[in-house]
C-alpha cells in the first residue's frame, strides 16, 4: 500500500491486512518485489506512477482516465510494450452484463453496421462539492474526463474502436464559474478551472459518427442521465438497460 499521506497508507494496510505500507512508490519498489499494481492516484499522477511500475516489472491496472494528455497516454503504452507487461485501465462498464448482452447481439450480426452512436452522461446539478474534480491542474478536465469517459469507452468498445478521423467539440463553464447548487457540498466558483459541460462530434475513418454530451451541470429535465445509444442498419439499441429496436 502506498499513499503520499502515510497515515492513510497505514490505515488501509491495517484494514485489509496488507503487510507493507510506504509513503512513496519509489520506496515500495526498492523494498519489495511485486507482480502487479493497481494505480488509483489522482489523474495527474497516473503516468508517472504507471511508468515506474512497468519499469519495475509489474503488470498494471490503472484507474480511468488513462492520463491527462495524449502524450502521457502514449508514453504509458510505450513503457508497457518495452517491458512486455500488461497495462489496462479500469473502464469497468465494458464488463457489465448490459454491455456484454448488447455485444453478443452485435457479434451475432443483429445490428448490421453500426453507423452512428450517441453518448450522454449528464447531471443537472452535479458539480462535486468535494475532492479535486473542479481542479484542472490535478484532474485534467471536468465531466468528460471524469464520468463521460466511461460511456465514451463503452460506445467505442461496442463499435470495435474504429480509427478517429476528426473531432469537433465545445466546452463551457458558465454554471461552474457562477456557483450554485453542488453535489454533496458546494464548490468554490473562483477555483473552478474545468468545464461544466462538453459537447462533441467524432467522425471515424470508416464513416461512422458519435455524438457526445457530458455535464456536471446543465439546465435539463433529468437529474442525471448516463447512457449509450447505438444506431445500426438492422437495429438500434439503448445499452442501460439493454433494449434493442428493430423491424423484427
Ligand atoms: N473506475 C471508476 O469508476 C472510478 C471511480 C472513482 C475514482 N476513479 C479514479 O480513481 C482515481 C482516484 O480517485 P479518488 O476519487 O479515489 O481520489 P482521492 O483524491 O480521493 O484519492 C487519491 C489518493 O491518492 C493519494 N495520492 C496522491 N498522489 C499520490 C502519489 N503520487 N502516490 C501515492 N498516492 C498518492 C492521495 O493521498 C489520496 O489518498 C482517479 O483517477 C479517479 O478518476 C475511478
Amino acid at each position: 500500500m502506498v499513499n503520499v499521506n502515510i497515515e492513510r497508507a497505514k490505515y488501509m494496510a491495517e484494514k485489509f491486512n496488507i503487510p507493507y505500507y510506504f509513503s512513496s512508490y519509489e520506496e515500495m519498489f526498492k523494498n519489495i518485489e511485486l507482480d502487479a499494481v493497481s494505480v488509483c492516484t489522482p489523474n495527474k499522477f497516473h503516468a508517472e506512477v504507471v511508468i515506474a511500475a512497468l519499469n519495475n516489472g509489474c503488470h498494471v491496472l490503472c484507474e480511468k482516465p488513462p492520463a491527462t494528455s495524449k502524450a502521457d497516454a502514449e508514453r504509458m503504452t510505450e513503457a508497457a510494450k518495452k517491458n512486455g507487461k500488461m497495462l489496462t485501465y479500469n473502464l469497468h462498464f465494458r464488463q457489465s452484463e448490459e454491455v456484454q448482452a448488447v455485444k453478443n447481439f452485435i457479434d451475432a450480426g443483429e445490428f448490421g453496421e453500426i453507423y452512428a452512436a450517441r453518448v450522454q452522461v449528464l447531471r443537472r446539478r452535479g458539480i462535486p462539492g468535494w475532492g479535486v474534480f473542479t481542479n484542472k491542474e490535478i484532474q485534467g478536465g471536468g465531466p468528460l474526463i471524469d464520468i463521460g469517459v466511461h460511456m465514451l469507452d463503452t460506445a467505442l468498445y461496442l463499435k470495435d474502436y474504429p480509427e478517429v478521423d476528426y473531432v469537433s467539440a465545445a466546452t463551457y463553464d458558465r454554471i461552474g464559474k457562477r456557483g450554485g447548487l453542488g453535489l454533496m457540498g458546494s464548490w468554490d466558483p473562483a477555483k473552478f478551472t474545468v468545464e461544466d459541460s462538453a459537447f462533441g462530434f467524432i467522425r471515424f475513418k470508416n464513416g461512422a459518427s458519435l455524438m457526445l454530451e457530458s455535464s456536471f451541470a446543465l439546465n435539463i429535465k433529468d437529474r442525471s442521465l448516463m447512457n449509450v445509444n447505438l444506431f445500426g442498419e438492422k437495429a438500434g439499441a439503448t445499452v442501460f438497460p439493454p433494449v434493442i429496436y428493430s423491424e423484427k
